[in-house]
């Protein structure tokens, strides 16, 4: 049985170490905001829905310990904090919603102690929803999934990306749930191998058919008739694209080719509609997370990488977003307006 991905207990935030997995599960204590902004960077916590969680936290826990006898005082802490928790990842839309919704309801407080009270409830209160939203998400997306579906899935959209359940694998919880006979390809997801380590741990643990491919091996699947649909994930849904795990397009353009339905599973919060892909910073990540190898150089000295962290779909090669209030279709024109504050 896995924990929660996060969540609070006290003045302490308590969240699972995903680096460790599937080897060691092990959860981290922590009462430092600037600590939770590095397991954020260091992807100890990830995942986009999970990343709202952790910046609500984060901000939770700079008003938890703020010293500040003011107001004025009070919020500029809260603000700094924001600031670098804000910093750590540039594409998950989901973590500045976190950290906006959590400053708003401080910054509604007329006292100290009753801002602290705010910014708490509301962290706790986007944890909670989360849940709510991916079991919403998850019966919406059920109908999809016809029975003895083989689905393939890109990184880890499940419970360890979210609270619980998950989005893309909430789908699949949730087909199973409706007495569905499943079964998942995980692509490993190079480079961090969040689907080796993290989709196939899950799933596995309850019990879930599941393999894991190389992110290469999934076009030949799909020419082989091994895969009937596609359920991925999102970081951003623009008005024109999805941003998700590098390696995502190239799916949705095979499943294309195919003629394999590609969804999409993500919550309205995920939503950045004002937004079109050109205007998304698209996070890059360290060389070495490509260059090394075990701990060994594989890559010459002095030749680059380039380490994209997510890639753009855009809505042309999508069959269906599906979202906690049902499935959005092509040709999207009644995309909902974004919930970012
Ligand atoms: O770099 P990560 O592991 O945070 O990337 C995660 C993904 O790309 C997920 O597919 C996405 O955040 C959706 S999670 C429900």
């Amino acid at each position: 049985m896995i924990p929660r991905t996060i969540a609070r207990e006290g003045e302490v935030i308590v969240f699972i170490d995903q680096t460790l997995l599937p080897g060691r599960l092990e959860t981290v204590r922590c009462t430092d905001p600037e600590r939770l902004a590095t397991a954020i960077r260091r992807l100890e916590v990830r995942g986009a829905p999970a990343l709202g969680i952790a910046g609500a936290y984060g901000v939770a826990l700079a008003a938890m310990q703020s010293e500040a006898g003011d107001m004025e005082g009070f919020l500029a802490g809260l603000v700094d904090a924001a600031g670098y928790l804000r910093g750590t990842r540039p594409t998950a839309v989901n973590l500045g919603w976190g950290i906006d919704r959590v400053l708003a309801a401080a910054g509604t407080a007329e006292t100290v102690e009753s801002a602290k009270e705010a910014a708490v409830a509301e962290a706790d209160r986007i944890a909670a929803e989360d849940e709510a939203t991916c079991r919403a998400i998850g019966r919406h997306g059920a109908a999809l999934i016809p029975d003895g579906a083989r689905v393939l899935t890109h990184c880890n959209a499940g419970a360890l990306a979210c609270s619980t359940w998950g989005t893309a694998l909430g789908v699949v919880r949730s087909a199973v749930e409706a007495g569905k006979e499943v079964s998942v390809t995980a692509c490993e997801t190079r480079p961090l191998l969040q689907g080796a380590r993290l989709t196939a741990f899950e799933l596995a643990e309850d019990g879930i058919p599941v393999r894991v491919i190389t992110d290469s091996t999934a076009a030949f699947l799909m020419r082989r008739g091994e895969i009937d649909c596609v359920v991925v994930g999102a970081d951003r849904i623009t008005r024109d694209a999805v941003f998700n795990k590098i390696g995502t397009y190239m799916h949705a353009v095979c499943a294309r080719h195919h003629g394999i339905p590609f969804y999409v599973a993500a919550p309205l919060s995920t939503f950045d509609t004002v937004r079109s892909e050109a205007e998304v910073v698209i996070e890059e990540r360290d060389e070495d997370e490509i260059a090394v190898f075990n701990g060994r150089r594989i890559v010459r000295e002095g030749v680059r990488c380039t380490t994209y962290a997510f890639d753009a779909t855009p809505l042309d090669l999508v069959s269906g977003i599906v979202t906690e209030e049902g499935v959005f279709r092509p040709p999207f024109d009644l995309m909902p307006e974004p919930r970012n504050i």
